[in-house]
């Protein structure tokens, strides 16, 4: 479909969105970090722009952003950072997706000088981050919809399922890393999307733009049925 031809379903509907990897100081020069490209999120946030949604991207360092009128891209560099952001615009949002890959953890102390080497082991002592899409959905609002990602290894379903109730979700996409082309270093996803009355859809391995088609029609639908 062209631009022209796309239904505008999501007129009227703001979008607050997280994407990417999050950046956690150990000193001034080093970072604990993780492999998400933010193609996931950037796919996603065109696809519901395309539709005429307002699109609020809050992404992490060195991500894959959109460009698109409807859409204005925040860059954060920790988790703290993207909670703050986050937290802020989901206040005007009807709708909540967190693409983004948070580092679960930060070092507990920003070392402000370089750390210099030394003939033994190092130790750093990690804490948690605060776990954005919990959060917001302990302070969601009845109008409001929020949408998570799950990475799981073993007992995929029953963990994906976990996650959608303990955070408070409306929608898990669930991505399945066993399996071949799938994941963070590529431009193909493999997944399934669950919601809280006990639909689900399992799809084949597809184009991470094929992919945001695909959930944001089930989104439509949930909120029109
Ligand atoms: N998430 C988040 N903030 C965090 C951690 C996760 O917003 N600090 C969001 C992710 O963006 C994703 C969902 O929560 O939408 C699930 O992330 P995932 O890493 O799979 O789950 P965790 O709750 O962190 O549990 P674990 O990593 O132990 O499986
Ligand atoms: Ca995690």
């Amino acid at each position: 479909k062209s631009f022209f031809q796309q239904t505008q379903s999501f007129v009227g509907k703001k979008v607050m969105m997280t994407s990417g990897p999050t950046h956690e100081s150990i000193d001034p020069v080093r970072f604990i970090g993780n492999h998400s490209t933010g193609k996931m999120g950037k796919a996603i946030a065109l696809e519901l722009a395309n539709r005429g949604a307002e699109v609020e991207f809050i992404s992490g360092p060195a991500a894959h952003a959109p460009h698109h009128p409807l859409i204005r891209v925040t860059k954060v560099t920790s988790a703290e950072e993207m909670f703050e952001a986050a937290k802020a615009y989901f206040e005007t949002s009807d709708i909540g997706i967190f693409t983004a890959a948070v580092a679960d953890y930060k070092p507990e102390t920003m070392v402000t000088s370089k750390l210099k080497k030394k003939e033994r082991a190092l130790q750093i002592t990690l804490v948690p981050n605060p776990d954005i899409a919990s959060q917001l959905g302990a302070m969601k609002k009845k109008h409001q919809f929020t949408v998570g990602f799950a990475l799981e290894t073993d007992e995929e379903q029953v963990n994906a399922r976990k996650k959608l109730e303990s955070k408070n979700l409306d929608v898990i996409v669930l991505n399945s890393l066993n399996h071949e082309g799938a994941g963070f270093a590529h431009d193909t996803n493999k997944v399934s999307i669950f919601d809280r009355h006990n639909k689900e859809q399992h799809f084949e391995l597809k184009s991470k733009v094929e992919v945001a088609k695909d959930l944001v029609d089930f989104i439509e639908q949930s909120l029109n049925g």
